[in-house]
């Protein structure tokens, strides 16, 4: 028999049992397993087959490394029709997540039964597709279109209270898996309970789907699957005939299987597991981590303090006076807040979190017991040093050192102090509490346990943890300056910030890099820019026009006005009139003649200075690989995740025709438009950035 399914008989009852380690992928053994197993069973003559999983999980659905790859048979579909076709009785019992493939074979047997803590979902739409395998015209069929809409269309899974209820299982019973599965088959047996295959169930009624289409369309900004998943619900209710609704569901598949969102999306996937295993790593223990320090009460003091409370760790935060602590343990508190009003904490949380875990100080012997320390004070480095240097006096021995500096040098930092094996850097990204994003920044003398830790911090608290090298603005912010200065260079040539803002969103980024600006305050750039100047190359073309608002006052939503104008209580702004004249200003002092962008221009030239920066990050080892570089623009930056990172973007548009284009505008300034040597080298060996993360993972 097969060594992924396990077949054996219970009296009447042929029971197959998925072992497929980790999640009971259905990849093709598994399939080929199943299919064996129903043909042996009605062979031998049994009245019911029973399907359960071994391990942590029933089926978590189709083996997404197959993806791309021609199916082999059986295939799912095939697979889901004969199971419901068979003709003995068949029972799944869930435990764990029944998910994608998994739960459209739960729905293609004649029972369900769950175990309470089960969780069930079609999460298709986040690898880019939809459910394949009659999922989109079973689930409606058992649980109406508006409970199935939600859940194909969101990916969202459901606990088993909510399935019941819905119809999407008949029973939840504690127990093991095949316990519980095998008693219900056997009472179903006695009872002389009838095959019940969903495709017999009368088509759901439908609903104004036009309308909702449009709306999903935008709501995803530009990501298909979810809308397409709509159209494929839409032929549950108005296709001739079940089978009709499955052809059209398969369609709809293979139009999503074969698009380069479905690339981006599970290139997704696998990387934000993939980043934070470094070879490096394998068997290093972390130090122990129970007392954190936080210096710093500011917003992103604050939410580093929240995020590291919520996680379970007990935070001193240090402030300069009792003033400024209040005010530190009023932001924490409201952040708190938020969190108690999203019910991922209760009431009596928030009391332990606020009283018990949380402390305020102002002087630096109360950090003397922490674990680890994470200065996040003013981005200056005199000031850095004079924090370190008292951390260093005040800290137990092994304790780690961490600035959360987002540009400076933390060798230098390091060198302040006599430990510089304990000093690493751990740049958070603002509301530290909300976003996902941690680099690791690894010194030049941090030791490797300090940098195992820095990445178990991060899995504590949740995050996507990147290492990044020591660099100015490291792998996020290093490359946001490069397309941010291509988005300045278009605007002196004659774009607007409104047009590229808007050119940038429709490609997909949450955001464009002016809106962005202005969100994280404009005299964060003026100061960096001020810092830089000194060594800046005089090459470089740098615009006054940012200079100009920060000098008027002008710092982004902070102050109201920045690129765009904010009024209070309305969400976004409204582009500022001033902005146009400091442009042209600016155009005028440069002597230039403003052109015509096309939207295609903006976002060519745009993505290519990423994909330039990154390939230069990559190339000097400050990001270890592609994927790296790809999960902390997703994470930090708004990158469209269907998009994959800007690496996997380049891959999917061709590295030549990038490295064409960079040589082209090269031709316009070919100090700013250096090509990467990596690129150049990928092109010319015809490799691309995925074969060096497969080479590097
Ligand atoms: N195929 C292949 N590998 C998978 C997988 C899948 N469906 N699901 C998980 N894995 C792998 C992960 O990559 C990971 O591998 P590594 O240890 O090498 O990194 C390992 O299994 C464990 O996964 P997680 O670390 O994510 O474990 P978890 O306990 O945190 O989460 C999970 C488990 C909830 C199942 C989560 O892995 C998950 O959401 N998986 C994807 C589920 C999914 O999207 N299923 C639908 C697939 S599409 C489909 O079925 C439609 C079709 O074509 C018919």
């Amino acid at each position: 028999m097969s060594d992924v399914i396990r077949y054996e008989r219970v009296g009447d009852i042929a029971v197959l049992t998925a072992q497929n380690p980790p999640v009971n992928a259905l990849g093709l053994d598994v399939r080929r397993g199943l299919l064996s197993g129903f043909e042996r069973a009605e062979a031998e003559g049994a009245k019911a087959v029973l399907i359960y999983g071994d391990g942590r999980t029933y089926f978590a659905g189709a083996d997404i490394r197959e993806f791309g790859k021609p199916m082999q048979a059986p295939s799912f579909p095939d697979l889901c029709s004969r199971v419901e076709a068979s003709p003995l009785m068949v029972v799944s019992s869930l435990h764990g997540t029944a998910l994608g493939g998994g739960l459209e074979v739960a729905l293609s047997s004649h029972y369900r039964i769950a175990v309470p803590s089960a969780k069930m979902g079609l999460p298709e739409v986040h690898l880019g597709i939809l459910p394949g395998a009659g999922g989109t015209q079973r689930l409606p069929r058992v649980a109406g279109v508006e409970i199935a809409l939600d859940m194909i269309t969101t990916g969202r899974p459901i606990c088993a209270a909510k399935a019941l209820e819905a119809g999407i299982i008949d029973r939840v019973a504690e127990g093991e898996p095949r316990d519980i599965g095998l008693a219900y088959t056997q009472e179903l047996l006695d009872a002389g309970a009838p095959r019940r295959p969903v495709c017999d169930l009368p088509a759901p009624q439908s609903v104004d789907f036009d309308s909702r289409y449009d709306e999903l369309l935008k709501k995803s900004r530009g990501q298909l699957s979810p809308a397409t998943a709509l159209r494929a619900v839409q032929a549950a209710c108005e296709a001739d005939s079940f089978d009709a609704g499955l052809r059209r569901e398969r369609e709809l598949f293979m139009e999503l299987m074969n698009s380069d969102q479905r690339l981006g999306l599970v290139h997704a996937f696998f990387s934000e597991r993939a980043v934070s295993k470094l070879p490096e790593l394998k068997g290093v223990a972390p130090r122990a981590l129970a007392e954190i320090g936080v210096i710093g009460g500011g917003t992103m003091g604050a939410g580093i303090a929240t995020a590291a409370l919520l996680s379970g760790l007990n935070v001193t935060l240090l402030e300069m006076t009792d003033t400024a602590a209040d005010a530190a343990r009023g932001r924490i508190e409201g952040n708190l807040q938020g969190a108690l009003k999203r019910g991922k904490i209760s009431a009596e949380q928030f009391t332990v979190l606020t009283t018990q875990s949380l402390s305020l100080a102002v002087d630096y012997s109360a950090l003397a017991q922490a674990d680890l320390v994470i200065e996040a004070v003013f981005e200056d480095m005199a000031v850095k040093k004079t924090v370190f240097t008292q951390l260093d006096a005040v800290c137990k021995p092994g304790a780690i050192l961490a600035s959360n500096t987002s540009y400076l040098d933390v060798d230098d930092i390091a060198a302040c102090t006599t430990r510089p094996e304990d000093v690493i850097g751990l740049h958070f990204f603002s509301p530290a509490h909300v976003m996902k994003l941690l680099e690791v920044v690894v010194a030049d003398k941090t030791a490797i346990d300090v940098v195992a830790t820095g990445f178990a911090l991060g899995k504590m608290l949740g995050k996507i943890t990147v290492r990044a090298g020591v660099c100015d603005g490291f792998i996020g912010n290093r490359i946001l300056a490069t397309y941010r200065a291509c988005a300045d260079h278009m605007i002196l040539d004659g774009a607007s910030p409104y047009q590229i803002d808007a050119a940038l969103t429709d490609f997909g980024f949450a955001m464009g890099p002016f809106a962005v600006a202005d969100l994280a305050g404009l005299d964060i750039g003026w100061a960096s820019r001020k810092r830089l100047a000194p060594t800046r190359d005089p090459r470089a073309r740098v615009p006054s026009f940012p200079d100009k608002l920060c000098e008027d006052g002008h710092f982004g939503q902070k102050t109201g006005k920045g690129y765009y104008i904010y009024e209070a209580g309305k969400r976004g702004g409204t582009a500022n009139p001033d902005v146009p004249g400091l442009i042209d200003a600016n155009r005028a002092e440069l002597g230039l003649t403003p052109r015509a962008f096309t939207d295609a221009e903006i976002i060519r030239r745009y993505m290519c200075a990423m994909v330039n920066e990154a390939a230069k990050v990559v190339g000097e080892g400050i990001a270890r690989r592609p994927l790296d570089v790809d999960m902390t623009l997703l994470f930090g930056y708004g990158f469209p995740r269907y998009r994959g990172g800007p690496l996997k973007w380049a891959d999917i548009q061709g590295l030549d025709g990038i490295l064409a284009d960079i040589k082209s505008y090269a031709e316009e300034d070919d100090f700013f438009w250096q090509p990467a040597p990596l690129l150049q080298q990928l092109v010319a060996e015809g490799r691309s950035f995925e074969d060096l993360n497969k080479a590097n993972s």
